[in-house]
């Protein structure tokens, strides 16, 4: 297994936001550090989850020393993704970068409605679990059966589980590329024409491309349309997210967010236009927190990834492009 290059770490130190220079990284001895500021535990954790591995102890020490006491918003912890080098990080988990073809002007209506402080949908039960994508860069058809998911249970006051593989293998005639990536708004247009989407139950998930198995049996909701917001109008996703329901949203993922544990995250080196976005993922809700307001927002990593699966991204500014592409489905 190659060594996390240091190039990378460097590349994380800058994501963290450490004032200090790269030469303090090696001044200090990272094995009393480990002794005295009770790292211990995250380093028994991290063996745990991956395993003796070099990098990841230095990723632990890193990321304990150099991001986590700066008091930010938003803390990294080790995961399952300590041990992977970025570039097989980015291929395994994100799409290709692509254009999201963002709508310059989007279908959704604004009305006056007042708009609650904080949202949570899962409070109100509609949001399904969370999943997890594996090996496979099809976060975009998550992003898809997350917000169909809601939308059924909201519709039709049950849950149902949606198939992510009918979307990889079948929905290419969309402009979408299976586990190479793809477009919610794409899918939610591929699902429309199609007459359907089976349940997971019926077309399971196997995280790698293949032939199309759709059969219109097992369809277990159709789209009857679907709505796009105005590209970086964060006050149109607002209005969605607060008074429709979850919003199919995509941002780019830059290096050191893999490693979010909690909190809300932001960044000051990724982008935000069409070509930017590389991660297609589900606001379930907004909020305030420690003074910092954020979208609450599903990934599909698993449960153990993050918070509970979830993380909270800065709202108000269009960070890391989440209002660039975002779009729902109507499905009654
Ligand atoms: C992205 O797609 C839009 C709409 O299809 C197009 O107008 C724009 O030129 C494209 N941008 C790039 C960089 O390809
Ligand atoms: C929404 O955007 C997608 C492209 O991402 C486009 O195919 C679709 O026609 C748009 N829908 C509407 C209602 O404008």
């Amino acid at each position: 297994m190659a060594r996390l290059p240091l190039l990378a770490l460097l590349f994380l130190f800058a994501a963290a936001g450490a004032r200090a220079g790269s030469s303090s990284f090696a001044e200090e001895n990272p094995i009393r550090q480990v002794v005295s500021d009770g790292l211990s535990e995250l380093e028994a954790h991290v063996l745990q989850v991956v395993g003796h591995k070099c990098h990841a102890l230095s990723f632990a020490r890193f990321a304990h020393r150099s991001h986590n006491r700066k008091g930010l918003s938003y803390r990294l912890a080790v995961n399952q993704f300590a041990d992977w080098t970025w570039e097989e990080f980015s291929k395994h988990r994100l799409g290709a970068v692509q254009n999201c073809s963002a709508t310059l002007k989007g279908n959704h209506k604004l009305t006056d409605a007042a708009l609650p402080e904080l949202k949570d949908w899962r409070q109100i039960g509609i949001v399904s679990p969370v999943k997890d994508q594996g090996h496979c860069g099809s976060c975009w058809t998550f992003s898809t059966t997350g917000a169909l998911e809601a939308a059924y249970a909201q519709a039709f006051g049950k849950g149902i589980s949606l198939s992510e593989q009918q979307l990889v293998d079948c929905a290419r005639a969309f402009n979408n590329f299976g586990c190479s990536g793809g477009l919610p708004s794409q899918a939610f247009e591929y699902v429309k024409s199609n007459g359907g989407l089976d349940t997971e139950e019926a077309y399971p998930y196997i995280g790698k491309d293949g032939q199309c198995k759709f059969s219109s049996e097992n369809v277990g909701v159709q789209v009857l349309d679907s709505v796009n917001i105005t590209l970086g109008a964060e006050d149109e996703l607002k209005h969605a997210v607060g008074v429709v329901r979850p919003v199919s949203v995509a941002f780019q993922v830059v290096n050191g967010f893999r490693f979010y544990k909690e909190g809300v995250y932001t960044s000051d080196h990724c982008g935000k236009t069409p070509m930017d976005v590389n991660h297609a993922v589900l606001a379930v809700g907004y909020g305030v927190e420690n003074g910092v307001p954020y979208w609450l927002i599903k990934n599909s990593w698993g449960a153990s990834w993050g918070d509970s699966g979830y993380f909270k991204m800065e709202l108000g500014k269009n960070m890391c492009g989440v209002a660039t592409c975002a779009s729902y489905p109507i499905v009654a």
